[in-house]
């Protein structure tokens, strides 16, 4: 059995990469012996689409996969072959990161077919974790869109590889020192102490989700 946990913020040890490590110790809490694939995807170089169609075209040795060769080629690949996808992410400008985002439409794009009902061609059923955390309160996070966003993005994921589960830390730590940036619109104190009361509550969240995806696999 292998997870794939993708870390899609830049920081490799901050709110994203904390949340995903919690969720596979809930995995090995279950079994020990799943193969857990961490991938930390801005260390990638790639692109998003090319519009080269070659996944659609008629007799294509492409139909259904991505044909850009870069570093993403043998993740997708990971990705179709694996048995669980935890997609851990920030949320940048109300929605994914641009990154997550050029992976998606290489992953998604791919395997939907433009036969009436937009067929999967992805085969099977994935189970996906959607791990996301962002600055925004749950309120703030509601007025700006952000949760139709994530919706809409989480309704193409459902349609190709299967319906994602998913968890939010709100209301994010940004930075390990305040004290050394220019910011106005929030308060560290307040950061603070909602970080001390409710991190620890997430990532709780993330670890019972962890075992959730085991047991599912195992059961
Ligand atoms: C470029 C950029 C854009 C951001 N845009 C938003 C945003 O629109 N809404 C929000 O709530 N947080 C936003 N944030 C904050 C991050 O989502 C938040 O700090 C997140 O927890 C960072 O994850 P990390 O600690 O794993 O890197 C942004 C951060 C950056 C760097």
């Amino acid at each position: 059995m292998e997870i794939i946990v993708i870390n899609s913020s830049p920081r490799k040890d901050f709110n994203t990469a904390r949340l995903c490590e919690r969720f596979t110790e809930g995995v090995r809490a279950v079994n020990e012996n799943v193969r857990i694939n961490w991938i930390n995807l801005y260390e990638l170089k790639f692109t998003g689409c090319q519009s080269c169609f070659a996944c659609k075209k008629k007799g294509s040795t492409f139909y259904g996969k991505c044909a850009v060769r870069d570093d993403l080629k043998d993740v997708l690949q990971q990705i179709e072959d694996c048995d669980g996808l935890v997609i851990g992410t920030p949320i940048y400008l109300a929605s994914v990161p641009g990154y997550l985002k050029c992976m998606l439409e290489r992953l998604l794009f791919a395997k939907t077919t433009y036969e009436s009902g937009y067929r999967s061609l992805f085969g099977r059923k994935l189970p996906v974790q959607m791990i996301y955390s962002m600055n925004a309160t749950p309120e703030q996070a509601e007025e700006g869109g952000f949760l139709t966003n994530i919706a809409v993005t989480e309704d193409f994921i459902a349609h190709v590889l299967g319906t994602p589960q998913h968890l939010i830390a709100y209301n994010t730590y940004q930075f390990k020192d305040y004290s050394l940036y220019d910011v106005e619109v929030f308060s560290e104190t307040e950061k603070a102490a909602y970080r001390h009361y409710q991190f620890p509550k997430d990532l709780q969240a993330a670890y019972e989700a962890g075992k959730g995806m085991a047991e599912k696999l195992f059961a």
